[in-house]
């Protein structure tokens, strides 16, 4: 009768653990123009990933990209910090999760430039990506396709 206590004790322990691993989720600060949508719809999409998202709304996202050195000809809507990398516009969860994994060294971070039309919150939910490239850029703008969709 003991042992058995013993081990549903042990079970439940084990079952207060998930809710903690789940508590590290990859932190993303993401910076956006208060009037466009899509860009929550995408942080959406990256919180149903598991990662957690800090929305933090700019009039200045023209000087913000430039600080983080994404090249004009790269930009999206929205510039996010992840893990010491950019993310700029419309990049799938996917990718991004293979960035950290990949920690590429030369990699300043990855780019969807332009508005993909579908694309992770520009579509309705569901709708795999398709019709674009996600780009690699380095700290000199150049650029290698990281996938393509
Ligand atoms: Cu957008
Ligand atoms: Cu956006």
């Amino acid at each position: 009768m003991k042992q058995r206590t013993w081990l549903y004790g042990l079970l439940l322990a084990g079952a207060l653990a998930l809710p903690a691993a789940q508590a590290d989720a990859q932190e993303v600060t993401m910076y956006k123009s208060p009037y466009c949508g899509c860009c929550t719809g995408w942080a959406d999409t990256l919180k149903g990933a598991g990662f957690s998202v800090t929305e933090k709304k700019s009039d200045e996202m023209e000087a913000i990209k430039q600080k983080y050195g994404v090249p004009e000809k790269l930009a999206s809507c929205h510039t996010a910090l992840v893990g010491g990398y950019i993310i700029e516009g419309h990049v799938p969860a996917a990718d991004i999760e293979r960035l950290l994994r990949e920690k590429p060294k030369d990699v300043v971070g990855l780019t969807a430039p332009g508005m993909p039309q579908q694309s992770p919150g520009m579509q309705p939910d569901g709708l795999e990506p398709k019709g674009y490239d996600v780009l690699a850029f380095d700290k000199n703008g150049n650029t290698t396709v990281f996938s393509r969709y």
